[in-house]
C-alpha cells in the first residue's frame, strides 16, 4: 500500500483490503447469528455505504432483502439553513426488523436524524452496523451495535468514503496526511 494523492491532499495507508473484509465477514455472520429467527430488512444509507452493503450482502447466507436511503442536502430559502430530507423511505419498513448500514459514525447526528425518522414508519426493531466509529467524536447518544472500526479523529478515504466526492472506489481505507 502506498499513499496516494487526491485533489490538494495526500493519504496515507490506514486498513488494508483484507482486514477490511475479514471484518465484514465477521460482521456478516454475527447478524446472521443474531437475526437466526427473524428476517432482516437491511437499509444503506447512500453515498458512503455502498460498498460495505455490497460486501457484507454477499457474505449474508440466509434470507434478508435490502433497501438504500440517501440524505438530501439543501439550502432552503429561509435562514434555517441547510434543510436534510430523506430519500427513498416507503410504507414497507412497518413491522420489518431494520439494520441500517452506514460508512462511518462522526458526530452521530446523521444517524440520530435517520433512528428519528424512522421511527415514524414503525418498524418491528432498529439496530445500526457501521464500518467505521469515531466515539470520540460523537455529539450525541447512538449506539452502534455492529462495528467494523473503532477510530481515532482523523479524516479517512477509500472503501466509501470520499473527499469532495473522489475515493470512493478505493479498495484499502486512508487517512489524512497532516
Ligand atoms: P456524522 O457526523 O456522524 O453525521 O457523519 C456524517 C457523514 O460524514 C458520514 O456518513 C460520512 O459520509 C461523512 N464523514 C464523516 N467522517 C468522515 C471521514 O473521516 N471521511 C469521509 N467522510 C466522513
Ligand atoms: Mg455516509
Amino acid at each position: 500500500m502506498q499513499a496516494i494523492n487526491i485533489l490538494d491532499k495526500t493519504f496515507e495507508p490506514f486498513i488494508e483490503h483484507t482486514l477490511i473484509q475479514h471484518r465484514i465477514e465477521g460482521i456478516a455472520g454475527q447478524i446472521q447469528k443474531d437475526y437466526a429467527t427473524r428476517e432482516p430488512l437491511f437499509l444503506g444509507v447512500l453515498n458512503g455505504s455502498f460498498l460495505f452493503a455490497a460486501d457484507l450482502l454477499k457474505n449474508y447466507q440466509a434470507p434478508c432483502r435490502i433497501s438504500f436511503v440517501k440524505f438530501a442536502s439543501y439550502h432552503g430559502t429561509q435562514s434555517s439553513g441547510e434543510v436534510n430530507t430523506l430519500l427513498g423511505l416507503n410504507e414497507e419498513l412497518r413491522g420489518q426488523h431494520l439494520i441500517i448500514l452506514e460508512d462511518i459514525v462522526d458526530s452521530g447526528l446523521t444517524l440520530h436524524q435517520l433512528l428519528l425518522t424512522l421511527q415514524s414508519y414503525q418498524p418491528a426493531s432498529v439496530r445500526v452496523a457501521s464500518l467505521l466509529l469515531k466515539p470520540k467524536a460523537l455529539k450525541v447518544a447512538v449506539t452502534v451495535d455492529y462495528c467494523g472500526f473503532e477510530v481515532e479523529n482523523d479524516f479517512l478515504l477509500g472503501f466509501g468514503l470520499d473527499y469532495n466526492g473522489y475515493g470512493r472506489n478505493l479498495k484499502h481505507i486512508y487517512k489524512l496526511k497532516n
